[in-house]
């Protein structure tokens, strides 16, 4: 009976061993990204539609990129495409009237997307839209592992590229609750993200932006610090969201100065949203409260909410 055993638990070591040998030794995809007239229609229609807020054209976008994916599963541009209009539609799912149970799947599909985009091209936007994608969809399985593998990712996706990920990383925490050491973590990340753009370490306690305007640029890694064609009002948002953060967690006059920095905006008098924070910094106060109520994913709540949770989470930063 033992040696029963042992021969069959060795036939099924042999086995785990060959499988696993296996799939190390697959050959890598090959990446094959080709400038078609599709592709270009297709990239064409995307900004369009991003640049204006068209939420509407999500599926029909789909459409067009998974077509060319699916003729060409080389194209890293197209398989990001598609993660980026996943991602989209479940972070603004409050344009909708109701929001349908189904939206869930938007997270495992942008996952699987920029997992094979990532895999193709070494991008450290991809790698931390991935990361982000990794720990919405581990929140809605409930699945702790994945959550702290999604963690790890971002934290690689910012050593890779700060100015870019630090953003990132700090926005997909901000549902934490105001006593939870991740929001912390979310808001120390938004002031280190001021740190690696300006190259210095940001005064907490009177972060006047004024004195680092003439930095801007439109080239290298610095330049997702500014605003650029991709991201009109990039800088606008951002400190949109680090207000919010910060008057989620209490900090009301740290809060006022960071909403103010985005007025330093050469483009402020253009941006969609400057309403949206003029009512921030007057109600910021009250907010505190509104900030931390509990709602649910599917929710439209009636109170005001972070812009996180809003249907211009990423429009704050990309409408024209
Ligand atoms: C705080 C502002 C901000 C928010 C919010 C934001 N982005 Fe961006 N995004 C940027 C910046 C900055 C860049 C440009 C990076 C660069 O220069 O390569 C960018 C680039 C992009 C690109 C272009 C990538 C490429 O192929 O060059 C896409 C697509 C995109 N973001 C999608 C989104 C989606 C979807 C959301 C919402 C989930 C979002 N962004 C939220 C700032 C933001």
């Amino acid at each position: 009976m033992n040696t029963r055993n042992t021969i069959l638990g060795l036939i099924a070591l042999t086995l785990t061993a060959c499988s696993t040998l296996a799939q190390w030794t697959a050959p890598d995809k090959e990446k094959k990204w080709s400038h078609t007239k599709e592709y270009r229609q297709a990239e064409g229609l995307f900004w369009k539609s991003f640049h204006s807020g068209q939420y509407q054209n999500i599926p029909g976008l789909l459409e067009l990129f998974k077509r060319i994916y699916s003729e060409n599963p080389g194209h890293y541009k197209a398989a990001a495409r598609i993660g980026f209009l996943h991602t989209w539609a479940l972070s603004e799912r409050r344009r909708m009237k109701v929001i349908p149970a189904t939206i869930i799947d938007h997270a495992s599909l942008c996952q699987k997307y920029f997992k094979e985009a990532y895999q193709l091209k070494d991008d450290p936007r991809y790698l931390g839209f991935w990361a982000s994608c990794t720990l919405a969809e581990a929140e809605i399985h409930g699945q702790e592992r994945d959550l702290r593998k999604g963690f790890f990712m971002m934290k690689d996706a910012i050593s890779d590229w700060p100015q870019f990920n630090y953003f990132t990383g700090g926005y997909v925490l901000s549902n934490r609750k105001a006593d939870d050491d991740l929001l912390d973590l979310a808001i120390d990340w938004q002031w280190k993200n001021l740190d690696v753009c300006t190259g210095e370490s940001v005064n907490r306690d009177n972060p006047d932006y004024s004195q680092y305007m003439n930095q801007e640029t439109k080239k290298g890694v610095m330049r997702a610090c500014w605003n650029s064609k991709k991201a009109p009002h990039n800088f606008e948002g951002f400190f949109l969201n680090m207000g919010d953060l910060l008057v989620k967690k209490g900090k009301v006059e740290t809060a006022k100065k960071i909403y103010k920095n985005a007025k330093l905006s050469k483009n402020y008098s253009t941006w969609p949203y400057r309403q949206v924070l003029e009512n921030r910094i007057a109600q910021a106060d009250k907010n505190v409260e509104e900030f931390r109520k509990e709602f649910k994913a599917g929710e439209i709540p009636g109170h005001p909410m972070m812009m996180f949770n809003t249907s211009y989470s990423c429009m704050a930063c990309h409408q024209k």
